[in-house]
């Protein structure tokens, strides 16, 4: 499944954030805004590849029926973002989204790095991506660039890799950013050398993205926050295309 260019995956979590903010309890309500699938809808409009949810246990954001209504949208690629619990699992495997992307939630879930600890909890982990994949869901951990995590990732039979970009992203402009993202690079070419996929996210701006495409062997980014920003001025639609121009500029 290697792509000629990278793909852009939008994360749409923050339209729900915003409506969540004024209609909490009552988002199924014909009033409330702005509506998830209508945002989707646009981000696919502006060239979206695909669409990213994280469905939080607590459902702070997106909610069941956002994930559902945007499943059964025309020509979505949903890649769904969630924790490793029995009850994400049966709704993942009945939902059976393109891809499910394993996230941490609980803290002693997360390394330092932020990303999932796979390698601390290798056999839920692992059990989680079976009962996937045999679902036909293409599985990715979310994971810190690191060595163990990702040597622990290709242990667990997932194909794919989401590297978490998070710590390069904050030291942006600083003298460690040049650090983080050759700890970036050598993940990305540790991961390849193992067979897997690789995926990149969070906190990847219109800014930092020119360096983000410096790296080796990625297949899709994963951006949210940045887009959804943008889009409070332009739209979701212009806001996603610009981003492409970035992916896409030879
Ligand atoms: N990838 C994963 C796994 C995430 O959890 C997030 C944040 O929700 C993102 C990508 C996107 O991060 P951002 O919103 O900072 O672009």
């Amino acid at each position: 499944m290697s792509a000629s260019r990278i793909l852009l995956g939008v994360n749409i979590d923050h339209a729900a954030t915003l409506r969540q903010a004024r209609y909490r309890g009552l988002h199924a309500s014909p009033q409330a805004e702005p509506n998830p699938v209508e945002f989707t809808r646009e981000a696919l409009a502006g060239g979206a590849d695909g669409i990213t949810v994280h469905l939080r246990e607590d459902r702070r954001h997106i909610q069941d029926e956002d994930v559902l209504a945007i499943a059964r949208l025309p020509g979505v690629r949903l890649n769904l973002e969630m924790a490793c619990t029995p009850a994400m699992i049966d709704f993942a495997r009945r939902l059976r989204p393109a891809a499910v992307c394993l996230v941490p939630e609980s803290r002693e879930e997360v390394t330092t790095e932020g990303g999932l600890e796979v390698a601390g909890q290798l056999a839920r982990v692992t059990e989680t991506v079976r009962a996937l994949a045999s679902a036909n869901i293409e599985v990715s951990l979310f994971i810190g660039p690191d060595a163990p995590q990702i040597e622990a990732a290709k242990a667990t039979g997932a194909p794919v890799v989401e590297l978490h970009t998070g710590a390069f992203a904050n030291a942006w402009k600083s003298p460690a950013a040049a650090r983080e993202l050759e700890r970036l690079r050598q993940g990305c070419e540790l991961a390849r050398s193992l067979g897997l996929i690789v995926n990149a996210g969070h906190g990847i701006n219109y800014d930092n993205i020119g360096a983000i495409l410096t790296l080796p062997h990625l297949h899709e980014l994963n951006i949210g926050h940045s887009i959804v920003s943008r889009a409070l001025f332009t739209g979701i639609r212009s806001a996603v295309a610009e981003m492409q121009v970035h992916l896409r500029r030879p």
